[in-house]
């Protein structure tokens, strides 16, 4: 099929004086002089109920950024009607049609709207420019494109043999009713991915995101809009979480969900599924990345400035908040002093403040659960025989939620944070004896019920081989020599299993084939 051939697009620089960061700047002054009214999109009509929530910045919440307005039960109810009522047009559109669509949506957001949503994911989520650049401007448009061509590539695929005087084939059906899409605060891309991508495969899509995502939802939306989604295929509805399940898991056209955010919620949602079971006309499609509890190991080989900056960097960009984040590290004792040396060195250069100043490297955690959640685990620490805070330590939320890069030394493997995820900048190391090396492993697999990314850094060849091989149940993403963040669409499909998800691949042929229910045609001639 001739679908464009992807190719990443390129992450813009924002350096000081260019063009590019004044355009941002102007997007962010825009967007701070205005109140936004924010609706709910349901069968393409603006949803306003004036039960209104502010939108407030996490690094300064005296601002509001705007109001959206929240839903009930009657709205979830309405926007499955509104799904199902799209339904039969859509699924018929030929697929290329749909292609379309999407690919006009990824061109409009790398071009107009890139500021615009920009912005809306650094005032909104508290992400520095950096940060919402590789999300709603890179990866949000990789998603889009490489799932068209990944579409394209299903579409192709056919049974290899078909003997004289039949003709075999496979019709990759969209899934029957509609896809619930649950989406996360941390990346927009996430966001825009989980409706896209059921939506590509003619599926039509309820989709809740984050209270705290709200702002760049809402313009990922119009994006959507402005490309051509009909009306129906995707709604868009701010309503409780568990309010919103109690309505969609006991319809009978749920076809499934696509969920990103936290294990337990996950899998309180898989329960009520298996509950409802006897309701649905197919059994639905659950795919959910979940939490993970990410580790770099590392190997007294390894070159100690790459060590030290996949940890800082790992551990601390966009404040610990990425899934992919580094949270649990484990250092040998030969290489720990230079190692500490230069992570003392990186965290003491990092600002921390609001994402308007270009400089700061660290901005506030979500929202003040998050926060006291944070604070909880670092004064645990600081009374803990167990543990030694060795940076941070500090955190204020007079203004913002702003939690200091932490690192915490524990006596013990098993000591909490090194076990448990806690989502922010706070970073627990264990220094182990260089002659351990081999029982990390087990370590590392044993203390935490998550899987999802993980690194090696060393030089030495079988220790690299060692560490990839005995520690492939611990990752979904492994990384040799590399931070455990940053995963790029096209490059490494992300996703983990055990506690961290149904490793259905976002942004890989893996995860679209979870849309399609495939139909198998024999004619005989
Ligand atoms: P969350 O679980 O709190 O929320 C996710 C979504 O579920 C939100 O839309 C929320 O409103 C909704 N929700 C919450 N409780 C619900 C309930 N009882 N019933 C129905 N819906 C409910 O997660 P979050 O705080 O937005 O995101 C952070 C979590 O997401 C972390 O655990 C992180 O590891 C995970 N995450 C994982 C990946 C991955 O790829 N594995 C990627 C991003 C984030
Ligand atoms: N692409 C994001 C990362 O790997 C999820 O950090």
């Amino acid at each position: 099929f001739n679908v464009p051939v992807p190719v990443n697009e390129p992450v813009l620089s924002y350096a000081a004086g260019s063009a590019e960061r004044k355009l941002l700047q102007q997007a962010l002054q825009s967007a701070l002089s205005t109140e936004a009214d924010i609706p709910m999109y349901i069968g393409g009509k603006e949803i306003r109920t004036g039960n209104r929530f502010a939108v407030r910045p996490p690094h300064n919440h005296g601002h509001v950024l705007g109001y959206y307005h929240y839903g009930d039960k009657s709205h979830v109810q309405a926007a499955i009607d509104a799904a199902l009522a799209a339904k039969s047009a859509w699924e018929d559109l030929p697929w290329e049609q749909r292609a379309a669509i999407f690919l006009k949506a990824a061109d409009l957001i790398a071009g107009p709207y890139r500021y615009r949503l920009n912005a809306a994911t650094m005032l909104g989520q508290s992400k520095n420019a950096y940060q919402a650049e590789i999300d709603s401007a890179c990866e949000i448009v990789d998603f889009l494109r490489f799932n068209v061509k990944y579409m394209a590539e299903i579409y192709s695929q056919q049974p290899p043999v078909s003997p004289r005087g039949s003709w075999n084939r496979v019709e990759q059906r969209p899934l029957e009713g509609f896809v619930f899409a649950l989406t996360p605060f941390n990346f927009t891309a996430i966001a825009g991915n989980l409706p896209t991508s059921a939506a590509m495969m003619g599926n039509v899509v309820v989709w809740k995101p984050a209270n705290t995502q709200v702002y760049s939802a809402h313009v990922l939306m119009e994006v959507f809009r402005e490309a051509g989604v009909p009306d129906g295929v995707i709604n868009l509805v701010y309503v409780d979480g568990p309010e919103a399940g109690d309505v969609i898991f006991k319809h009978p056209d749920f076809a499934g969900i696509h969920f990103t955010g936290s294990t337990a919620v996950f899998q309180n949602i898989w329960k009520t599924i298996g509950e409802n079971i006897h309701r649905y006309r197919s059994y639905p499609r659950i795919v959910g990345e979940t939490g993970g509890k990410d580790f770099i190991l590392v190997h007294a080989s390894a070159d100690v400035k790459a060590a030290s900056t996949a940890i800082v960097r790992g551990a601390f960009e966009y404040q610990g908040q990425k899934c992919s984040a580094a949270s649990r590290v484990y250092i040998p004792r030969s290489l720990w002093p230079e190692i500490k040396d230069r992570m003392l060195q990186d965290i003491a250069s990092f600002k921390v403040g609001p994402v308007e100043d270009f400089s700061n490297f660290v901005n506030a955690v979500i929202d003040e659960k998050s926060f006291d959640k944070l604070a909880n685990y670092i004064d645990g620490a600081k009374a803990d025989p167990d543990a030694e805070i060795i940076a941070g330590g500090t955190y204020d939320k007079s203004k913002g939620y702003f939690i200091y890069p932490t690192v915490i030394v524990a006596k013990r493997p098993d000591y909490v944070t090194m076990c448990e995820e806690l989502f922010g900048p706070v970073l627990t190391v264990y220094v182990y004896d260089d002659e351990q090396w081999e029982e990390m492993f087990e370590v590392i697999d044993k203390t935490s019920i998550y899987a999802l990314t993980g690194a090696v850094i060393a030089q030495d060849r079988y220790a690299i081989s060692q560490a990839t091989h005995s520690l492939r149940h611990a990752a979904g993403n492994f990384y040799i020599n590399d931070k455990c963040t940053g995963a790029v669409v096209g490059q490494q499909p992300f996703g983990g299993a055990r506690g961290s998800g149904t490793n259905d691949k976002a942004g890989s042929m893996i995860n679209l084939l979870r849309w399609v229910s495939p139909r198998t045609i024999k004619e005989t001639f």
